[in-house]
């Protein structure tokens, strides 16, 4: 499983739109820092070190990236790494952003952009990633608003050619429904693993009914989301790891593949060792008998 050899397009593809990227992908989301992400006194994360893994990343076969603007310590912006690291970019390396959320240059959460803000933070993304356009766009938002004003100023610079394609993320059915009564969407990313309650794993299935992939995030972190994984897995995590020879981790990670070809995962790490982890997890088939422990954990935490 440990193997240096598997590679993502084990874990299979799935198109987000025009654009074919391996199951297996690949969250920024912990590079700027050690530890918790977003803590105001977080240790920025050594460049060097950062750059190699995204740069191992790519050689291991991942083409699709998670990534934002918001995601930065005191002295490194995932963007920058990213910028650093990999342009000229491959044609076929997907980079996929969120806007709504911001933070001021201190790190302060600010209040989710408008609509009429928006633009101004694909434009910020644009310049930290030195592109001329966007691959995939996600809408991220909190509560349960509409967002018909905010998903349709994206349309509109998806119109324009800033963004090829647009996605949403923490959002509910009936968003994706007010969604695509504006433009298509092509990604839905909410947090999402083992222990999900039904109405989620239900949401999971809708979008797979409807071709949109369905990309889940803190699915090896769980209940630990920014502060990072959780060290109590479950009784059943473990067992089935120590029966396949493989971490807890990877195990909640392959439950995630195993919800649909439409998954795609988006492990961060900063850490060679777990990046090549979670990659090998894409060529590891749960079986039927194991999918019903992991899944007789559902309503527990994880
Ligand atoms: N749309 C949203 O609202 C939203 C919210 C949060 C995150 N995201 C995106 O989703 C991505 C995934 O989320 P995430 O990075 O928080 O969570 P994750 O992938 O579920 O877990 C990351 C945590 O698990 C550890 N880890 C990773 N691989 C491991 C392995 N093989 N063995 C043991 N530990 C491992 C990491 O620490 P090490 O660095 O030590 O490996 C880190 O603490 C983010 O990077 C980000 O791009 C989106």
């Amino acid at each position: 499983m440990t193997s240096q050899k598997i590679t993502a397009a084990a874990s299979g593809t799935w198109k987000l739109g025009d654009r074919t990227v391996n199951r297996i992908g690949f969250g920024a989301m912990r590079l700027p820092q050690h530890g918790e992400a977003f803590a105001a006194n977080a240790v920025p994360r050594d460049r060097d070190q950062a750059i190699s893994v995204l740069r191992r990343a790519v050689e291991l076969g991942v083409n699709h990236i998670d990534t934002a603007a918001f995601y930065f310590s005191r002295l490194r912006s995932a963007n920058e790494l990213i910028n650093r690291a990999l342009a000229p970019y491959r044609d076929d390396l997907v980079i996929t952003t969120k806007v709504g959320p911001g933070r001021d240059p201190a790190g302060q959460w600010l209040p989710h952009a408008t609509a009429g803000q928006l633009r101004g933070q694909v434009e910020e993304t644009l310049r930290q990633l030195g592109r001329d356009h966007l691959d995939v766009v996600n809408l991220r938002i909190v509560g349960t608003d509409s967002i018909a004003e905010r998903f349709g100023a994206l349309a509109e610079l998806r119109e324009a050619g800033l963004i090829r394609h647009l996605g949403l993320s923490n959002v509910r059915p009936h968003h994706l429904a007010e969604a695509l009564r504006i433009a298509p969407v092509v990604c839905v990313q909410n947090m999402y693993g083992i222990g999900a309650p039904s109405e989620q794993r239900e949401f999971v299935r809708v979008c797979g009914e409807q071709r949109i992939a369905f990309v889940p995030f803190y699915s090896i972190a769980g209940s630990g989301r920014t502060a990072g994984a959780i060290a109590d897995h479950s009784p059943e995590v473990r067992a089935v790891a120590r029966a396949r020879g493989v971490s807890a981790a990877q195990i909640r990670l392959a439950w995630t593949l195993h919800q649909g070809p439409h998954v795609l995962a988006i492990p961060g790490t900063g850490d060679l060792g777990h990046l090549v982890q979670n990659v090998a997890v894409g060529s590891l088939r749960l079986s039927e008998d194991e999918l019903a422990v992991l899944d007789s954990f559902r309503h527990a935490t994880g």
